[in-house]
C-alpha cells in the first residue's frame, strides 16, 4: 500500500488484527526484511512495516535528510491509520528514528524494540565515512554499497555459507534509489547522542542484539540497555546484525515473550 504522508508516497504494509506492532529497517535496506516477523507475528498482532523515504516503494526525493523527518513520516503514518499508541521496533537505523520519534512524541509508545542500535552519535571517523560512502553511492550506485556493507550486516558465517540470504539482502539493497542511500548517511551524520534520553524511557522496553553484531557490538549494545530502566536484554544466537532475518526463531521468540508480558502488566489493575 502507499499513501501521501509530508509531500511523498510512503509504502507501507499493514497485516493481521491485535495490538499495533511498528516496524523500522535498517540502513540501507527496506520494509521486507521483516518478512519473518510479519509471518511469526500477524496472527496475534497488527504488524506495520513501513519503507522509510529513500527506500524500496516510498519516494526518494533529491534533498535533505533527517532522522526527525523519518520520524514525522512515521507519526503522519500512523495518523493516517488511525493508531494512537503502539509497540515500535526498530533495528539499527530504525533504532535511531525511535530515538527520534520518542524524543519528540512519547505518548504514541505503549512498548518498544531496540534492535542492533546505539544510542551514541558518530565519530568524527565516521562522519567521514559517512561522506566518503555518500560519494561510492554518487559514483558507483546501490551495488557498490551492497558490497561494502554485507560484511557488516551478516555475520561471517552467513556471508561465507548462506548464500540465499546474502543474496536475498543484496537484491533489497540494490533496489535503493542513490538519493535514498545518500540522504540516509546524511541523516545518521547528523543525529545527536541519545545517551541523555536513556534514562528518560518510561516505557517497557526491550534490547536485542546479535551475538556476532559488528556493527553494534554486543557489548555496547547491552551497556546501553543497562541505562533503560527496567529493559530486558537479549542476545541472539548465531546472528550477526541483521539478526532479525538471520534468526528469525529466536528473535521472534524474544519478541513474543516481550509482547505478552507487556500485555499482561496492562491487564493488572495498576498496569
Ligand atoms: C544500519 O544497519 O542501519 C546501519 O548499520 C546503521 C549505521 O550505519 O550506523
Amino acid at each position: 500500500m502507499k499513501t501521501h504522508i509530508n509531500d511523498i508516497g510512503l509504502a507501507y504494509s499493514d497485516e493481521g488484527q491485535g495490538p499495533p506492532v511498528i516496524f523500522l529497517h535498517a540502513f540501507p535496506l527496506n520494509r521486507t526484511m521483516w518478512a519473518p516477523q510479519v509471518a511469526g507475528l500477524s496472527d496475534r498482532y497488527r504488524v506495520v512495516t513501513i519503507d522509510l523515504r529513500g527506500h524500496g516503494e516510498s519516494d526518494a526525493p533529491m534533498w535533505r535528510y533527517t532522522l526527525d523527518q523519518f520520524a514525522d513520516d512515521v507519526h503522519g503514518l500512523l495518523e493516517h491509520l488511525g493508531i494512537a499508541k503502539a509497540t515500535f521496533v526498530g533495528l539499527s537505523m530504525g533504532g535511531y528514528i525511535l530515538f527520534a520519534l520518542y524524543r519528540k512524541s512519547p505518548a504514541l509508545f505503549q512498548s518498544l524494540v531496540l534492535a542492533d542500535t546505539r544510542a551514541t552519535a558518530d565519530t568524527p571517523e565516521a562522519k567521514t565515512a559517512r561522506f566518503s560512502m555518500a560519494q561510492i553511492a554518487y559514483r558507483r550506485g546501490a551495488p557498490a554499497i551492497a558490497d561494502l556493507m554485507m560484511p557488516k550486516l551478516l555475520s561471517p558465517a552467513s556471508c561465507e555459507h548462506r548464500a540465499d540470504l546474502r543474496d536475498h539482502v543484496r537484491t533489497i539493497i540494490t533496489g535503493n534509489q542513490m538519493t535514498g542511500i545518500a540522504g540516509d548517511l546524511m541523516a545518521m551524520e547528523e543525529r545527536p547522542d541519545s545517551t541523555p534520553l536513556l534514562s528518560t524511557i518510561s516505557v517497557p522496553t526491550l534490547v536485542i542484539v546479535g551475538d556476532e553484531d559488528l556493527a553494534s557490538p554486543p557489548e555496547e549494545v547491552e551497556g546501553m540497555a543497562n541505562q533503560i530502566p527496567g529493559a530486558t536484554f537479549v542476545r541472539i544466537p548465531q546472528a550477526g546484525h541483521l539478526s532479525n532475518m538471520e534468526n528469525p526463531a529466536a528473535f521472534n521468540a524474544a519478541i513474543l515473550s516481550f509482547l505478552t508480558s507487556v500485555g499482561k502488566r496492562e491487564e493488572m489493575p495498576d498496569g
